[in-house]
């Protein structure tokens, strides 16, 4: 049996203008939130039960409070882990719990390296916070959220999707230190500049859980180690050429180029954006693509056409956006360059016989908000 209150907050998807692999390097990264994501309307229940339940998914899921833990939901279950794995974290920290209903209703599309998990932990952590009266600050829903996704869940994602989807703002930028976990809301008003931010989600498969994101972690963790800092995030673009020589792979040279010098991308961005300097942004997304294509290995021959297209098209610049393997590209574009450029990406993909693109344009938006009345 359920009680009267129903409380509903919504979390954004991201996109990430620059700065990519460099959160879980203690590094600079620069979201924004986007219009998709998320609803969370909670409530609560006699029994001491968390029930799932989604718009997008035929069954709801059921567990006991007192069997939540990692790996009690799988297969048919598993997704009710995002929401779960909240109410998990929260009784970990020591928040006690009454049983609850948790109704989700998302359109941040999946596999698009868009974060809709992290729209979900968050909407679900803010509203279940709510719910229980739990006083919880941005900062430790952040956290919630990002420990559900990384220790319930199992996604070992760096923490800027959950960053991200808190602190969104509208037209800004968030430019995350991800050691800190400081947060600059940066102006990024495409409208006022008279640009477009014209997002290309590829469709090509996206899975973040399989080992490739991990390879690329345990990688930089170990070029860290040789050479003796506590992330990549310590080395600066002055550090570098005597940082490679000291490295023992050439895998290990590039994975830590990539990091250090996207790190200074991102500074660089941030510089620009200040001053109000938006297509000025533009090569250093080009460059960003550049160093996860060819030294971190991360884009996929769909994206990098997706990229070329968008440059020949008129960008100011273009990159892959998100942890990768698939997933989006971005350009920062004119708007009427960005409807022809759209057209021009499903030409491409179909001359090459790759599934068909989807494109649409992103500008930033709110973070984690109630939309139920206090
Ligand atoms: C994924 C992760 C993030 C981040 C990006 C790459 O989106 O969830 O934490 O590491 O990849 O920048």
């Amino acid at each position: 049996m359920t009680s009267e209150r129903i409380v509903t907050w919504r979390s954004p998807g991201r996109v990430n203008l620059i700065g990519e692999h460099t959160d879980y390097n203690d590094g600079f990264c620069m979201p924004l939130a986007i219009a998709q994501g998320c609803n969370s309307s909670v409530s609560r229940l006699d029994d001491p039960v968390v029930e799932v339940i989604s718009a997008q998914k035929d069954d709801p899921v059921e567990i006991a409070l007192d069997e939540l833990r990692p790996g009690a939901l799988t297969g048919d279950a598993e997704w009710a882990g995002y929401a779960a794995g909240v109410v998990w974290a929260l009784q970990q920290r020591g928040y006690e719990l009454g049983g609850l209903t948790i109704c989700l209703d998302g359109d941040v599309p999946g596999g698009a390296g868009l974060s809709s998990s992290a729209a979900v932990v968050c909407a679900v952590t803010a509203s279940v916070g709510d719910l229980f009266d739990l006083g919880l600050e941005r900062a430790e829903l952040v956290s919630v959220a990002r420990q559900a996704e990384n220790d319930f869940v199992g996604a070992p994602t760096g923490g800027m999707d959950q960053l991200a989807s808190v602190y969104g703002e509208v037209g800004r930028v968030l430019l995350c230190d991800m050691r800190s976990l400081e947060v600059e809301a940066l102006p990024f008003d495409l409208d006022a500049a008279g640009l477009t931010l014209l997002v290309v989600d590829s469709r090509a498969p996206h899975q973040l859980t399989d080992g490739l994101y991990g390879e690329r972690r345990a990688a930089c963790e170990e070029a860290a180690r040789q050479l003796g800092v506590p992330a990549l995030r310590d080395l600066t673009l002055e550090d570098l050429s005597d940082a490679l020589s000291r490295l023992s792979s050439d895998l290990l040279r590039k994975r830590a180029r990539h990091v250090i010098t996207e790190n200074d991308r991102t500074l660089a961005a941030a510089g620009l954006l200040r001053t109000g300097q938006l297509r000025q942004v533009g090569p250093l997304l080009t460059a960003s693509h550049q160093s996860l294509r060819d030294d971190f290995e991360v884009s996929v021959p769909e994206i990098d056409l997706a990229v070329e297209v968008l440059l020949a098209f008129g960008a100011y610049g273009a990159r892959i956006t998100g942890g990768g393997f698939g997933g989006c590209a971005i350009g920062l574009m004119e708007p009427a360059q960005a409807r022809a450029a759209a057209i021009g990406v499903d030409g491409a993909f179909a001359g090459r016989g790759y599934r068909a693109p989807s494109s649409f344009t992103v500008t930033p938006g709110p973070g984690t908000r109630r939309l139920t009345a206090v």
